[in-house]
């Protein structure tokens, strides 16, 4: 029932919260100061040198998971942590209600102390995030979503922060536009598979590369936060106009994906459509790992003109 979506929604905004405390107690540590000494955040290797894990990520994740066991004993529960420890299941969300968690998304900005990291806390219903919240701690910025009830940030401005009305995407886009992506952990030269190759291959999406006289696609920037969850709260706030990723998991971008869609923005799997003469944009499911999202926009010039004919 909508009370009971509610009564989730405050239980993870809480939860948030008390998370990114915790991720912070790890800053103000590392950090000390004149009279404290400061203690050393270490990290071990997962399946790459760029897989990482700290203590902080494994202590969150069992916090968060004690909670919501302890709340809802019901649901399901997908963490990233818990995940790498060898879950065994192949297709991690089901149709049962499940919390899907990172515990620290942007690990290796967190353990170079660069502000660009966040817990992120879904709640999915019917394999739908349904309930989506994203605190950054150390940029004191909550982001919290749930269905039919808009995106927010800090719990008061509703998103995107530029609504009234929404600017529609730059005519010419993706000229003009704000271009996310990531550099992901797989840093093979394979499709897909490393910025190099995204960003050419979004700027051949573009069309002509535009030269220094700014013809063609210019994109006006390009942009590789290290978290995915945050570029997605990004697109939700109306800051970055597209993101393209692939290789993401489903902790990345449950949460991001509830708050875009609650934004008005789109989000979409990017796979090559079965038919190549289909036009329809193919909705989102977890678990494809290729994803694209486009910012919340208002009608362009051309349909604004239109409707007035
Ligand atoms: C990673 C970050 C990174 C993205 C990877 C994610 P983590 O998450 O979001 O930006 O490129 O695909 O796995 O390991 O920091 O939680």
């Amino acid at each position: 029932t909508p009370e009971h979506l509610k009564e989730i929604y405050d239980f993870a905004v809480q939860l948030a919260k008390d998370a990114g405390k915790m991720l912070m107690d790890g800053v103000e540590a590392r950090c000390g100061d004149d009279s404290t000494p400061s203690t050393q955040q270490e990290h071990v290797e997962k399946d790459s040198s760029v897989d990482i894990v700290t203590q902080t990520d494994e202590d969150v994740e069992a916090f968060v998971k004690d909670q919501i066991t302890k709340k809802y004993p019901s649901h399901d529960f997908i963490g990233e942590e818990t995940y790498s420890k060898g879950s065994s299941r192949d297709y991690l969300i089901t149709t049962a209600p499940t919390w899907c968690v990172d515990p620290l998304d942007g690990t290796v900005n967190y353990t170079h102390l660069f502000p660009m990291f966040c817990v992120s806390i879904a709640f999915i219903l019917d394999s739908k995030p349904t309930i989506g919240v994203i605190y950054a701690p150390f940029l004191n910025q909550i982001f919290s979503a749930c269905s039919g009830q808009g995106a927010w940030l800090n719990e008061t401005r509703r998103l995107p922060l530029i609504r009234n009305p929404v600017p529609p995407m730059p005519e010419q886009a993706p000229k003009g536009c704000v271009f996310s992506c990531e550099w992901g952990k797989d840093r093979r030269d394979v499709e897909d598979g490393n910025l190099y190759r995204k960003i050419e291959s979004f700027m051949n999406m573009a069309g002509e590369i535009g030269g220094r006289g700014g013809k063609g696609g210019m994109v006006h920037g390009v942009r590789s936060l290290g978290s995915a969850t945050l570029d997605l709260a990004y697109v939700a706030m109306g800051s970055f106009d597209i993101w393209w990723e692939g290789g993401c998991w489903e902790w990345d971008v449950a949460a991001g994906i509830c708050l875009l869609q609650e934004a008005g923005g789109l989000v979409t799997t990017a796979n090559p459509p079965e038919d190549p003469a289909t036009t329809a944009i193919e909705e989102v499911k977890l678990g494809s790992r290729l994803y694209l999202a486009i910012r919340p926009a208002g009608p362009s010039a051309t349909e604004t003109g239109r409707q007035s004919q």
